[in-house]
C-alpha cells in the first residue's frame, strides 16, 4: 500500500504516522504559566536531538479550535519546562494528566503528584520520575498546526538507584520506562530486549 500524503487527510496522516513510528519515548512535560499555574502533560512526539549542546525536541499540536495546548502556551510565554520520563508505576498518573482540563487547573495537583523544586527553572520536576531534565527554550517554531519546541537541557536529574557513579552508567532497564505505541491507549515496556554490536569497517573487511 502506498499513500501520497498530498491526497491523505490530516487525520489519516496522523493515524498512519503515529501507528508506525513506534515505540516513542514520552516527555511528561511540567510547565508553569506566567501567572504561576502549574501544568503537567505527556508528549510522545519527543526525542533527544543532540548532546553538544544537549537538546530535546517536542511536537505540540494545536487543539481542535486552533489554540495552543496549555504546555505550548506556557513554554512560549516562560521559555522554560521540565521533561520528566515516565516509569510504569507512573503510567496511570501520566495518563490522567492528558485530560483536557481548562487552563486554570493545576494538573500536577489533580494527579496527586509529588514534586521537587527545580534548580534552574520555575516549573518543578516530578518526584517519582526516574529522570527529569530542566530545559530552557532554544527555539519554538510554528509549523502548520504544530509547535516544534527545541529545548536545551540545563540540569539532568537521575534517581540515585538508577545511576552507578563509578561506571558513570545509568541502569536503563531498572527505570522501567514506558513508551507510546499505537491506538489511543497502547504502551510498551522496555523489556524483551536484544543486543547488536556495532560493526566497524576494519572488522567487516577483515583488516588486521
Ligand atoms: C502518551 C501520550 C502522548 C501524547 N503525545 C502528544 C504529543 O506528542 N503531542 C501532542 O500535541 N499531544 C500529545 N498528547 C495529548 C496531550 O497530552 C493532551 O492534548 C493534553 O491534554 C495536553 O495538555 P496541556 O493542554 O495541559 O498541555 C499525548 C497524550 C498521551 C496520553
Amino acid at each position: 500500500m502506498h499513500f501520497d500524503f498530498a491526497d491523505v487527510s490530516a487525520t489519516d496522516r496522523y493515524r498512519l504516522m503515529a501507528s508506525a513510528i513506534t515505540p516513542r519515548p514520552i516527555a511528561w512535560v511540567t510547565s508553569q504559566s506566567a501567572a504561576g499555574v502549574r501544568n503537567a502533560a505527556p508528549y510522545s512526539f519527543f526525542n533527544m536531538m543532540g548532546a553538544n549542546p544537549p537538546i530535546v525536541a517536542i511536537g505540540m499540536m494545536r487543539q481542535a479550535d486552533g489554540t495552543h495546548k496549555d504546555s505550548a502556551a506556557n513554554v512560549i510565554d516562560t521559555q522554560e519546562f521540565v521533561v520528566n520520563l515516565v516509569c510504569e508505576a507512573d503510567a496511570q498518573a501520566m495518563n490522567l494528566t492528558c485530560i483536557d482540563a481548562p487552563a486554570g487547573v493545576d494538573e500536577i495537583t489533580l494527579a496527586g503528584l509529588a514534586t521537587v523544586p527545580s534548580l534552574g527553572v520555575a516549573p518543578p520536576r516530578i518526584a517519582s520520575a526516574p529522570v527529569a531534565m530542566e530545559c530552557r527554550v532554544l527555539q519554538t517554531q510554528e509549523i502548520g498546526t504544530t509547535t516544534l519546541v527545541i529545548g536545551q537541557v540545563l540540569h539532568f536529574h537521575v534517581g540515585d538507584a538508577f545511576y552507578d557513579p563509578e561506571r558513570r552508567r545509568i541502569d536503563t532497564p531498572a527505570m522501567h520506562l514506558v513508551g507510546r505505541v499505537h491506538g489511543t491507549g497502547f504502551y510498551a515496556r522496555g523489556t524483551d530486549l536484544f543486543e547488536l554490536q556495532r560493526p566497524t569497517w576494519a572488522d567487516f573487511v577483515g583488516e588486521k
